[in-house]
């Protein structure tokens, strides 16, 4: 059986270091052998995550140097952090992060051991131009780079919170479209797992695993909802 992940995107949140060793101190309660959780907070409060496997949500395109304010994913490999979210669509969108860019992260991210998490999106209800972005994103993203070394979450903007969900039929006629979509580019491309992201919860998170096939879930808010977040872990 494969294993699914949830990745929890802990975004620009909390504010205080002491909320978010709660945070962790409740994700270490969570029990689920099938199942790979990975945290994902911001920089400052990666080391209070002892015993969790990491992500950080953002790493630099390059390995080391004079580049004031970036972090070297080396840096996050040799803090135990395994994972790191790129291509999101906030970073794209609100700090203009260009698809060459996040392709020099995903190659020095991968270079220096750590395993990106690449978030590919859609921006439009028109749904050919839908899917010529989603083909556009990954083939710039994933330029030169192995798929057996990624991870891809596949996260229309419209259902990011406040956003809705995105409807389970179409999220799965998307990862069908993302699988043939790597699969062309690399046949080895068909063990990559491909997560969803966007508005999941307690509720319809076992739809997206069970009835759309997604290898796993991001999930933004509910993650910072100790409970919910417990709920969705235990429940897949
Ligand atoms: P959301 O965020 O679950 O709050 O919609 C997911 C994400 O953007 O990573």
């Amino acid at each position: 059986m494969k294993k699914i992940f949830v990745v929890a995107n802990w975004k620009m949140n909390p504010l205080t270091k002491r909320e978010a060793e709660k945070l962790f101190s409740e994700a270490r309660k969570i029990k689920n052998k099938n199942c790979t959780m990975v945290i994902c907070p911001p920089f400052p409060f990666l080391s209070l995550g002892k015993n969790l496997s990491l992500g950080a949500q953002n790493c630099a395109f390059q390995k080391s140097g004079s580049v004031t304010g970036e972090v070297s994913p080396y840096m996050l490999k040799d803090i135990s952090c395994d994972y790191v979210i790129l291509g999101h669509s906030e970073r794209r969108r609100l700090l203009g992060e260009s698809l060459e860019t996040i392709n020099k992260k995903v190659k020095v991210a991968i270079s220096s051991g750590i395993t990106p998490i690449l978030c590919v999106s859609e921006e439009t209800k028109d749904e050919l131009i839908a899917i010529d972005q989603i083909r556009e994103q990954i083939q710039v993203m994933t330029k030169k780079v192995s798929f057996s070394k990624i991870i891809i979450v596949y996260e229309p903007l419209f259902a990011i919170t406040p956003g809705d969900p995105c409807p389970i039929h179409l999220a799965a006629k998307r990862r069908v479209l993302v699988k043939s979509i790597i699969s062309k580019i690399n046949s080895r491309a068909k063990d990559t797992p491909v997560l969803y992201g966007g508005s999941v919860d307690e509720k319809n998170c076992k739809d997206y695993i069970e009835e759309a096939n997604f290898q796993g879930l991001l999930v933004g808010a509910s993650s910072l909802d100790a409970k919910k977040f417990k709920k969705i872990v235990e429940s897949i």
